[in-house]
């Protein structure tokens, strides 16, 4: 891909990525915002942050499915969007539901599991962000860099289980998600085995001359 459609590309996912914030401001500007305006502004920025998890994950497994790359070079960004709504997100529990009471927070993150494992999930995703730069892939290493950065299908797994244990009976959208979710994971896992497997047989067949 030219240098130009790269820039292009992710000016595109830019604007994609902070429309859900431009339709949220539009809607809090206009009083519609529901019955519950908090309720809605943290749900809402939760479903944006899973979305940009999910789509994150997603590339590895488009790659892997139908040999198409070019999405790989989205996954900082996209990554990095999911991140940021995730503070939003965070950040509405602090600032509105609790107001920086911390004894609160800290009863709330003991007592309540879906707050436990949102908050652990946030938590994963700080050193996935702190080494997202070219610098801090150079200064890792590659492989411990990628071996990191799995951690994002922990994040994953947190998020979906955040989401089941905090919606009311009868919602399908956190088993629609989940399911995603177990999909893409799924198809890495297969991959994982299909390549090692691969190895495997290369790594004999290179010893069978020897041998002979
Ligand atoms: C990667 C991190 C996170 C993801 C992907 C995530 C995702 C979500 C989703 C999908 C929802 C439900 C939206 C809906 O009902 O339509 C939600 C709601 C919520 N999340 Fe998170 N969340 C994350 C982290 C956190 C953290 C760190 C906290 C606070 C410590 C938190 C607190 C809440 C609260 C209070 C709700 C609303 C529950 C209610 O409606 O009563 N989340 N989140």
């Amino acid at each position: 891909m030219s240098r130009r459609a790269r820039i292009l590309l992710k000016s595109v996912v830019w604007i994609l990525c902070l429309l859900p914030l431009v339709v949220l401001g539009y809607r809090a500007a206009t009083g519609d915002l529901g019955a519950n305006p908090i309720s809605f502004v943290t749900n809402w920025l939760g479903q944006w942050t899973f979305r940009l998890l999910l789509l994150t994950v997603a590339l590895t497994p488009i790659r892997v499915l139908f040999g198409i790359s070019w999405p790989i070079s989205l996954r900082r960004l996209l990554g990095l969007f999911a991140f940021s709504y995730a503070c939003l997100h965070f950040s509405i529990w602090i600032l509105v539901d609790h107001f920086f009471n911390w004894d609160q927070m800290i009863a709330d993150i003991v007592k309540r599991r879906y707050i436990t494992v949102g908050m652990l999930a946030l938590t994963l995703l700080v050193p996935l962000a702190v080494t997202s730069t070219n610098a801090m892939v150079r200064r890792l290493g590659g492989a411990a860099w990628r071996r990191l950065h799995r951690l994002v299908y922990v994040v994953g797994v947190l998020a979906a289980l955040h989401f089941l244990w905090l919606a009311k009976k009868g919602r399908i959208d956190p088993y629609v998600y989940a399911a995603i979710l177990s999909l893409l994971l799924g198809i890495r896992l297969w991959d994982a085995v299909r390549r090692a497997l691969r190895k495997r047989r290369h790594e004999q067949a290179a010893k069978e001359p020897a041998l002979a």
